[in-house]
């Protein structure tokens, strides 16, 4: 109860922060993934994906690794390890609107209407960096 609440006043500010942003269903998934980033990711892999005590999640080392490879790797990964703290607990749509946001935020294309479970297969790709 009392977390719930807490989890309630933290969604408030961000939503409101995002509320200029398109409505296509990428956009509303980004925001959920941003939502879900700083309340179960950012305490270790930092506001800016730059890591603190874990790795990094944006930047050279991190798109060498992932680029190239499918998606279902990815969220392979962040369902059954991640948060560390607490793992396997994200849902299916959670696993999705989190890895939408980390790869939106290194650049990658994503589909306008959103990542699905029938995309899993798909390539990762970053855009070349301006
Ligand atoms: C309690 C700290 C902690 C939290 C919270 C956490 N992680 Fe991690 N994460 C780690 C550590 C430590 C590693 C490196 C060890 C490993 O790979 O198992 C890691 C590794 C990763 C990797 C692999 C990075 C690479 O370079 O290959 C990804 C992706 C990742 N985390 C995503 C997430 C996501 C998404 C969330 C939130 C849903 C999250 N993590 C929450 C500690 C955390």
């Amino acid at each position: 109860m009392i977390l719930r609440r807490l989890g309630a006043a933290l969604l408030v500010p961000l939503g409101l922060a995002l509320a200029q942003a398109p409505t296509d269903g990428l956009a509303s998934q980004l925001k959920d993934g941003q939502t879900l980033y700083f309340l179960s990711c950012a305490m270790c892999h930092g506001d800016h994906l730059e890591g603190v005590s874990a790795p990094a999640l944006s930047g050279p080392d991190f798109k060498l690794h992932y680029a190239g490879l499918h998606l279902l790797g990815l969220s392979d990964f962040i369902q059954t390890e991640m948060p560390l703290d607490r793992p396997a607990s994200l849902s299916d749509a959670e696993v999705l609107a989190v890895m939408a946001y980390v790869l939106h935020q290194n650049g990658a294309k994503l589909p306008s209407d959103g990542l699905n479970a029938a995309q899993l297969d798909t390539v990762i790709h970053f855009e070349a960096q301006p």
